[in-house]
């Protein structure tokens, strides 16, 4: 903890300041989640939560689209993201010109987009998700047929609890599509009695074999509610180090991924990011516009 403390010190006296509030995703590494974070939570509870926030500044310590997300939310305040290259494979896995190819080729259907996408392919869709509400977006729609965008193995998955017909793109998260069955098999064997949960961007032969698949927060309420003897989370390696904190009777077995995009947050740039005012995040208005409509329908819900 001393090595952090320069740091940790300097932040919250930056936050006091510039009347700023830290808005952290469950994969931050435990000295931002702990040690300086205001809100913290999966992309569901960040993208709520901001709507409430009383503060000049937003630092969003998670990846790009996260930030986006905040901003749209919240117009009037500057949101920093303190390393603007904190990107997502899925956000990058598909663009506005391909959502205009889907509707072209898919006349009349919805397309729901996973808020792990940029806000030009938010403002293209009809309305958002995540890995926490999935499931109902696609129900609450009242149609045979949609689209879910870009994560295929998320659409899998929620295709498996409904009967709605759900068609997929091919994005795919670089950490999740790791974990495969084999992984399970072997967890199970070499931890008899071990919990295995998973998050829905998981290849479905992963959820399939685990038993009980959710967004992060659902993962870390699941294990404060049924305090597993031990438990594994198929996910960032990060998840585990936040919800052990908690859980000191819980063993937590750790094969994880590390997710690149969300380790390029750290202290130190979370500090320069308050000192220098670095890096804002803006959206062009008539972007903001259309994909705030999205946002905001899926919140209605
Ligand atoms: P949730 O926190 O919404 O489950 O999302 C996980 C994720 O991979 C975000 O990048
Ligand atoms: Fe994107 Fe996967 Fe990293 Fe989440 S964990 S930010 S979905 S690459």
């Amino acid at each position: 903890w001393m090595m952090f403390e320069d740091d940790v010190q300097a932040i919250l006296r930056l936050k006091r300041e510039r009347n700023a509030v830290i808005l952290a995703h469950n994969y931050q590494t435990p000295e931002i989640f702990h040690g300086v974070a205001d809100i913290v939570g999966d992309s569901l509870a960040l993208a709520r939560k901001a709507i409430d926030i009383e503060a000049d500044v937003i630092v969003l310590a998670g990846v790009h689209f996260m930030a986006e997300t905040a901003k749209l939310l919240n117009p009037e305040k500057t949101v920093l993201i303190p390393d603007m290259a904190a990107g997502c494979s899925l956000a990058d896995s598909i663009t506005p010109e391909d959502i205009a190819l889907l509707r072209a080729a898919h006349p009349g259907v919805p397309i729901i987009t996973y808020v792990n996408t940029s806000a030009a392919v938010k403002a293209a869709s009809d309305i958002c998700c995540t890995s926490g509400n999935a499931k109902q977006v696609v129900e609450s729609l009242g149609v045979p047929r949609v689209l879910m965008i870009p994560d295929e193995y998320l659409a899998r998955n929620v295709a498996r609890e409904t009967d709605v017909e759900i068609l997929a793109w091919h994005g795919h998260c670089e950490v999740h599509e790791l974990f495969n069955a084999e992984d399970v098999r072997q967890l199970r064997e070499n931890h008899p009695g071990v919990t295995v949960l998973a998050h829905p961007e998981c290849p479905p032969e992963v959820v399939a074999a685990a038993d009980f698949a959710g967004s992060t927060a659902v993962m870390s309420d699941y294990v404060a509610a049924k305090r597993p003897a031990r438990v594994v989370l198929l996910t960032e390696c990060s998840m585990s180090d936040n919800v052990a904190v908690h859980h000191p009777d819980v063993e937590f077995i750790r094969p994880c991924n590390l997710c690149p995009h969300m380790k390029r947050i750290t202290l130190s740039n979370i500090r320069t990011a308050l000192e220098q005012n670095h890096h804002e995040v803006v959206v062009d208005p008539e972007v903001a516009v259309a994909a705030r409509r999205a946002v905001e329908r899926m919140l209605a819900i």
